[in-house]
């Protein structure tokens, strides 16, 4: 194994040791509202912005450990946002990492309150976080808010439902992307440096990175909604085409989607040259999630 695949595998343990701790037990009342949020959280995935977060955080001279409650926090809005985006009133999915998707197990009410819990908990959590000098709880729970809040994750979810079955430009496309995934790597990969006390200097550089994988990354998305199996995605494929979505397929094609999957994955790799070796596993992470099946 390399040192990279056994940086990873220990970082995923750290991260599932973590997030197992990070919500109340399901012997805590009500029993329905945990079960939920713990079936959802901790139903495997594949940890990348945790991952991410916690690389961040090494590269600009941090630890895992200090990157934890951070990595969690953006783990669990991402749960969160899984939850509602597979809802019968947004995507309307049944399948999620190869599980039936929350509403489906408790109920719609259910879902869309474990949605609410876990998005709540991750704040409650990064509250509680102490950065190192530079930054302070406040700091991060700005961060992550803003990532997560209405010029961001949301205004890319409203865009990608609004888009659905219309003409729309090419600029609209980028917005949804860049909005729906990247603002919330970016936040992740930010939070993850904030932890080690980075410079305003490395987080504009950590910044450059998310942009630009964030595109990579849901271009990735798109395409393998439209050539994978369920059984290798763990969703069910093919619903963005059946839904009318703005993708990258729908606009560009399929071969032209992959070049530019490579060329945004380019550019990430190209921000971070001022890391330098520093700069090693978030390069390795960057080819991860280009040549990734799921
Ligand atoms: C899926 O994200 C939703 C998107 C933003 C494209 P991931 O592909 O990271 O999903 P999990 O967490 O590994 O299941
Ligand atoms: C989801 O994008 C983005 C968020 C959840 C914020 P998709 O709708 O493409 O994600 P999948 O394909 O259902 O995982
Ligand atoms: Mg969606
Ligand atoms: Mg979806
Ligand atoms: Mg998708």
């Amino acid at each position: 194994m390399s040192g990279f695949n056994r940086w990873l595998v220990r970082t995923r343990q750290a991260v599932e040791k973590a997030l197992r701790s990070a919500v109340p037990p399901l012997s805590t009342r009500p029993a329905s509202i945990h079960r939920a949020m713990r079936y959802s959280l901790l139903s495997g995935g594949k940890r990348l912005r945790p991952v991410l977060c916690c690389a961040a955080a090494e590269a600009c001279g941090g630890t895992v450990r200090g990157a934890m409650p951070a990595a969690c926090a953006v783990e669990m809005v991402h749960a969160y946002s899984l939850i509602h985006d597979d809802l019968p009133c947004m995507d309307d999915d049944d399948l999620r990492r190869g599980k039936p998707t929350s509403h489906k197990v408790f109920g719609e009410a259910v879902a869309v309150l474990a949605g609410d819990a876990l998005l709540t908990q991750a704040f409650a959590l990064l509250a509680a976080a102490r950065p190192r000098a530079r930054y302070d709880a406040a700091d991060l729970t700005a961060e992550l808010a803003r990532a997560a809040g209405s010029r961001g994750l949301i205004a890319g979810q409203v865009a990608d439902i609004e888009a659905e079955g219309r003409e729309c430009s090419e600029a609209a496309l980028y917005f949804i992307h860049a909005a729906k995934t990247g603002m919330l790597l970016r936040a992740a990969l930010k939070l993850g440096a904030m932890c080690a006390g980075a410079t305003a200097g490395r987080l504009a550089v950590l910044d450059r990175f998310g942009f630009a994988l964030g595109l990579a990354f849901q271009i990735q998305d798109d395409i393998l909604d439209s050539t994978q199996s369920a059984g290798t995605l763990g969703k069910t494929p093919g619903k963005d085409a059946a839904a009318g979505k703005l993708t990258f397929p729908a606009f560009f094609g399929l071969e032209r989607s992959r070049e530019l999957s490579a060329y945004w994955t380019g550019e990430a790799v190209q921000a971070l040259r001022p890391l330098g070796t520093c700069g090693e596993t978030l390069r390795a992470l960057a080819a991860l999630i280009l040549g990734r099946d799921h």
